[in-house]
């Protein structure tokens, strides 16, 4: 696991605003800023300024965020078709959406069509049977695995077909009679380097040209997925520079290939910022547990599911002391750090999570029927003005 970073104290401005929206909303609390995900949004489009941004609804499936996107231009990953309905519901066409799930149920495909979505992606022979109905109305894309050491989170193991398979799959997709338009990848979640997007993308051309020797339909798309990483070591990573290497690969394709990225956890990690408060305290073995209204199985659940440390902050200073701070319920593994250094905390305090928007709120349990944090938008924008 990564080193928390862990920042002491807060100018008197910051913590009257976290105290501010507190007395005004409550505790535990999550702060989706509109301002912050527009600005993530325009960084990685101008990194990558010649890729189709789909944003991964599954790391925050919320409708403020879906609506701050859209009226960007966003495109929409979609994986399920509850993800499709919360589309829906904001009227969003289905022709920005693609449908990246590998695995799907008929009535996954039915609903996707019936909302507008024709884009699937595939990685086996099985999956692509079950698009064989509707074979008229759509485009596939072959998922490939490359796998990843450095990614914090390796999603080609449960995903993608090899690369050796792609040339008999493209071949037994014609003979389904289904469009394929083209490739895609997802190098892991969190990548430390953006060394295999370009081992990919390389290898995703080599073998689309060699399929467009005998293909009856070029194939023409590359879809690169997401794993741009979130600064949660607050090093003030810079995208633009995570992004040169990749975009030197992509400028060595055929100008007319269209590209795509599904990009999830960059987009709004640092959108949302979690406030808990201290609700209980004691001395353990000479060491300060702090409780505080919200947990692993709730907005921390990333620490389980992600593999992610956040970066945490308390408001005030004084004197370090390895302390443990736990969530609410009553279940031991509720424990976001063990021994992390604090001053001394009361009763009534406020600790603060950064770049808590990805995979967080998206993956919480009602376990022990504890409240939820509520979701809360602001836009520092217009706060400013
Ligand atoms: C198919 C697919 N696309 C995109 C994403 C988003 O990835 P990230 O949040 O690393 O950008 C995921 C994450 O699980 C995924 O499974």
């Amino acid at each position: 696991m990564a080193r928390r970073k862990v920042i002491i104290g807060a100018t008197p401005e910051e913590a009257a605003r976290w105290q501010a929206l507190v007395s005004k909303h409550g505790s535990p609390l999550l702060v989706f800023d509109r301002h912050v995900l527009r600005q993530q949004y325009e960084k990685l489009q101008a990194a990558l300024p010649d890729v189709s941004l789909y944003y991964a609804i599954k790391a925050l499936p919320h409708n403020d965020v879906l609506q701050t996107l859209d009226s960007l231009g966003a495109g929409f990953d979609v994986a399920s078709s509850g993800e499709l309905e919360l589309l829906l519901s904001l009227k969003v066409s289905g022709r920005r959406t693609i449908h990246t799930h590998p695995i799907k149920r008929d009535k996954d495909i039915r609903d996707a069509l019936r909302f507008g979505s024709t884009t699937f992606v595939v990685d086996n022979h099985d999956e692509m049977k079950k698009l064989v109905p509707y074979r008229s109305r759509i485009g596939v894309l072959l998922r490939v695995s490359f796998r990843s050491e450095n990614a914090v989170v390796d999603l080609s193991r449960k995903f993608g077909c090899t690369e050796s398979d792609v040339p008999a799959l493209v071949q037994a997709a014609e003979q389904l009679g289904l469009h394929v338009k083209g490739l895609s990848f997802h190098v892991g979640s969190q990548c430390q380097s953006p060394d295999k997007h370009v081992e990919a993308i390389q290898c995703c051309h080599a073998l689309m040209l060699q399929v467009n020797e005998t293909a009856r339909a070029p194939l023409a798309t590359l879809d690169i997925g997401g794993g741009f990483p979130a600064d949660y070591e607050l090093k003030g990573f810079d995208i633009e520079r995570f992004c040169a290497p990749i975009r030197e690969a992509l400028n060595d394709l055929p100008a007319d290939w269209h590209l795509l990225a599904e990009p999830g956890r960059y987009l709004v990690a640092p959108a949302v910022t979690s406030i808990t408060t201290v609700i209980g305290k004691a001395m353990r073995n000479g060491t300060p547990w702090y409780y505080l209204d919200d947990g692993v199985y709730g907005s921390y659940s990333g620490q389980i599911y992600d593999h992610t440390v956040y970066p945490l902050q308390v408001l005030k200073q004084g004197e370090l002391t390895e302390s443990v701070l736990t969530g609410p319920t009553c279940d031991s593994i509720d424990v976001i750090d063990e021994a992390v250094a604090l001053p001394e905390l009361e009763i009534g305090d406020l600790i603060i999570g950064h770049q808590m928007g990805a995979y967080t709120a998206a993956t919480k349990t009602r376990f022990n029927l504890l409240p939820d944090a509520a979701f809360i938008t602001i836009d520092q924008a217009v706060a400013a003005t």
